[in-house]
Order: C-alpha cells, then structure tokens, then sequence
C-alpha cells in the first residue's frame, strides 16, 4: 500500500440502516490499524458544508458494533446539490487536512460524490448503506438484512391476530423504487400476494387470485404490499377495492413503516459492515477512488460509481416464481 493519505473522512448520508455503525467503526479502526488519523463528518454532506468534525480513535467507536441507527446522523442534504456547497465542504476538508472520505448511504450519497471529486478532485469511496437493497452492484446493501428480520417478526404477529377474526391484511413495507424488502419479507412470512413496483399485477387478478386461494380453503390472507407499488393509489383505497370485490373477508391495512429501520444490526449486517468499512479503507490506501465497495458473491468487490448508477437494480426472477408456488 503506497499512498499520501494521511487522514480520512467517514459520512453517513441519505436514509439510516442498521450497520451503519459498524461500517463506522470499521473505518476507524482500520484507520488506527494503519496509523493514519480518522475524522467524523456529522449529519451527511450537511455537516461537510458546516464543517461539523470530529476526530475519531479506535476507542472512539466501543460499544457501537450492536446499535441501530448511525451515531454520526445522517441527512438528505439539499446544499451539496449546490456549486457553493460543495466548495465549502472542499474549503473545510483542506482545513481539517482531510485526505479522503468514506462515504455509508446509497444512490443519491454517489451521486453526490462524483459531482464532487469531478469538481475537486478528491478521492472519495463508497459502502452501500440502505434496508432497501436497491443498489445497483452489490448483492447486499447494510441494514437490508436486519429490515427483512424486522418485517418478518411484525408480519407473524400480525397473522395471529388475522387467523384469529379470518382477516385480509394488507402489509405495507418500505422499498420507494425497490421490491426487494417485500418480495423477500412475502416469502418469509408466509405472504399469499406480493405485490412490488418492478411488477404490476393489477387490481382484477390481485381479487381473482385471492378469491381462488379463499375457495381452496384459506380463511385469513396475509398480502404484502412495497410502498412503492402501483396497484392502487394508495393501500387505503387497495383495501376498499377488496373488500367491496371479494366476499368473505374483513380487509385492515397494517403500515409498518420507521419501525423497519431500528433496531440493531443483525449478525449478517455487522460482519457485512465490517468487511466494507476494511475494505474501504484499504481501497483508498492503494490510490484507488470513485468506486463503491460491493459484495458480490460473498467477495468484497470495488465498483466504479458510474456503473453503480449506470444500471437498474434487478429483481430475482426465481424469487417470483418461488412466491407463486408455495403460495398455492
Ligand atoms: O431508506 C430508504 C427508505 O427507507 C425508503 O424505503 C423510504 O421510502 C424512505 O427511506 C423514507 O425516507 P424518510 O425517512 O426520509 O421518510
């Protein structure tokens, strides 16, 4: 490893996700393994145009590795879109002789850092830190796995009391572009119907469908439902469609919501976090910039951030074609 830098920075931007925190500490730690200095850069791309900084050591970072959320906060900064904002954040980086930065979100925190090292120059990498694994790239983003766990846990108490009165439940997960978190959630749980922005079922054969699976002997339906969906204007009205189009059921919606975000990370998102956060560091130290830290194949792999926003994330066929046949 042959490179100048002496001092990193470490960010978290966009949309908070369990494992954020152990990307965190990863940073840092890696940083003190290798004798170089680590600050941390409060609230996004917000706190880089405040000049909101911290020096970190490996001591720092204890007792993190298990809590939700991001200790360095996180924002949807409008000010980076800005020229003026990202030359203030340059000005403060020189001052605080920051050499690099780690930046923990997802698209939009990319977006943001190729328009920045165009304009400035500066290496910048990045881990993808989202529930909604909607990432182009990477197999897993952090917190993807944890949200999964969360909706799974909430969605099997919400089939004890749907069994309990033969209820319809319409379920509402997170996902704004992204079916990922309800396709796996729906065949996890046990859902009768998925339903996902990446394919619109439509209302007619969502009604023929859950008639057909009533007629062959169910008496509660579990229906999971990805906010970024299609099928209705909303899940209030999707649920007032049913309910006057199929007989036989009480229909109640159930938004779950924040309550997808926290919580702590689970096994899965700790170790993913970790090995991104070393990798990322170890990236820059061999002069490498402008990529994403990726997992492809259980292998930490580097992506350049063009093709990480370049392509559309793809949803798993098969995964479809699982959630059909064991729904029966
Ligand atoms: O973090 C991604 C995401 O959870 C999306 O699934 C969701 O649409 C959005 O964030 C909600 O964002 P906010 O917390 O800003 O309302």
């Amino acid at each position: 490893m042959g490179s100048n830098i002496k001092k990193i920075g470490v960010l978290t931007s966009g949309g908070d996700a369990p494992g954020m925190n152990a990307a965190i500490r990863a940073v840092v730690r890696s940083c003190a393994y290798h004798k170089i200095a680590c600050v941390g850069i409060y609230r996004g791309y917000e706190g880089l145009i405040e000049g909101d900084f911290e020096d970190l050591d490996a001591r720092s970072v204890k007792n993190i590795i298990n809590r939700g959320g991001t200790f360095l906060k996180s924002a949807r900064s409008k000010g980076f879109f800005t020229k003026e904002g990202r030359q203030e954040s340059y000005n403060n980086l020189k001052k605080e002789g920051v050499d690099a930065l780690v930046v923990i979100g997802g698209d939009g925190t990319f977006t943001g850092a190729i328009v920045f090292n165009d304009e400035h120059n500066f290496p910048i990498v990045g881990i993808p830190g989202t529930i909604d694994n909607d990432i182009n790239g990477t197999d897993f983003t952090i917190g993807y796995d944890t949200a999964l766990n969360t909706v799974v846990e909430a969605i099997d108490k919400i089939r004890d009391t749907a069994i309990s009165h033969n209820r319809l439940f319409l379920v509402e997960v997170m996902g704004r572009d992204a079916g990922d978190i309800a396709l796996n959630a729906g065949i996890g749980a046990g859902a009768e119907e998925i339903l996902i922005p990446e394919l619109n079922m439509g209302r007619e054969r969502l009604v023929e469908s859950l008639t057909k699976s009533k007629k062959s002997g169910k008496s509660s339906s579990i229906v999971v439902v990805s906010e970024g969906d299609q099928i209705g204007k909303n899940i209030f009205e999707l649920a007032a469609y049913i309910e006057e189009h199929l007989d036989g059921y009480e229909v109640r919606v159930s938004v779950l919501g924040h309550i997808q975000r926290g919580g702590a990370p689970s096994c899965y998102d700790r170790v993913l976090a970790s090995r991104m956060g070393v990798a990322a560091v170890d990236a820059l130290l061999n002069n490498e910039r402008d990529i994403m830290i990726a997992s492809v194949q259980r292998h930490m792999t580097p992506v350049p951030f063009s093709a990480v926003l370049e392509g559309d994330n793809k949803i798993d066929k098969e995964l479809i074609r699982v959630a059909d046949i064991i729904s029966v």
